[in-house]
């Protein structure tokens, strides 16, 4: 069976404690981080230069979800700067494949991210290129909303692709994810799951990550 990976989003924690924020979730697998633009969506939070800041501090792999405009500008400067994996909306790009070879000659893997209308289907030929297929179940902007969960419909597919060997990719979801809604993603052949309010919104968010981990492997 598959080893879930859990992936807290900083989005969720307390930006004035950021450094300590990330200590906090030193059992995660990746550390999520949600760039927005206030344009792709109607927020706002960190860019590349507080990216970079946690990146010196996080005992943990950064996972960039860039949320942004002109991904194609933005994406291999994350890439360069050490992040694991960095993550492009397949509604702003306008050559996806090109970005994937820019994020991955810059030494991090390539994500590309569906928002939770965009169909899987539109962008099945360019996934060769990419590591990982970050499937949104909310609309992407802000934490806390609740789980879409239509989206599954995605998740089993790229699932069937990957275990047909058709395709390689860590399948991730990001939204609403949390005790309630974990095993169900989980059942549908999800890899990696993005959690914020539900691991920031803990008391102790460690604990969180393994019962959540525990849960998503049950
Ligand atoms: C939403 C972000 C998510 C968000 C998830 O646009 O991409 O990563 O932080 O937060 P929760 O887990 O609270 O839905
Ligand atoms: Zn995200």
């Amino acid at each position: 069976p598959r080893e879930p990976k859990i992936a807290p989003s900083l989005l969720s924690a307390d930006f004035a404690r950021l450094a300590d924020e990330t200590a906090r979730v030193a059992s995660a697998d990746w550390l999520h981080f949600d760039v927005m633009d206030a344009h792709f969506v109607p927020n706002l939070t960190f860019g590349l230069p507080v990216m970079k800041a946690v990146q010196a501090v996080s005992p943990v792999p950064l996972d960039c979800h860039l949320m942004i405009e002109d991904p194609e500008r933005w994406a291999p400067e994350y890439a360069e700067a050490g992040a694991r994996n960095v993550t492009v909306h397949a509604e702003a790009c306008t050559d996806p494949r090109g970005v994937a070879r820019d994020i991955r000659a810059a030494g991090a893997l390539a994500g590309l991210a569906l928002k939770p209308g965009t169909p899987l289907e539109d962008h099945l030929d360019v996934l060769v290129d990419f590591d990982t297929l970050l499937v949104m179940s909310v609309e992407p902007g802000f934490g806390g909303q609740s789980f879409i969960s239509d989206v599954l419909t995605k998740v089993r597919t790229a699932r069937r692709l990957v275990d047909a060997g058709d395709l390689t990719l860590i399948v991730e979801i990001d939204g609403g994810i949390n005790a309630d809604t974990i095993e169900q993603a989980a059942e549908a052949g999800v890899d990696m799951f993005v959690a914020g309010s539900a691991v920031y919104g803990a008391d102790d968010p460690d604990k969180a990550i393994a019962a959540l981990r525990e849960q998503a492997a049950a």
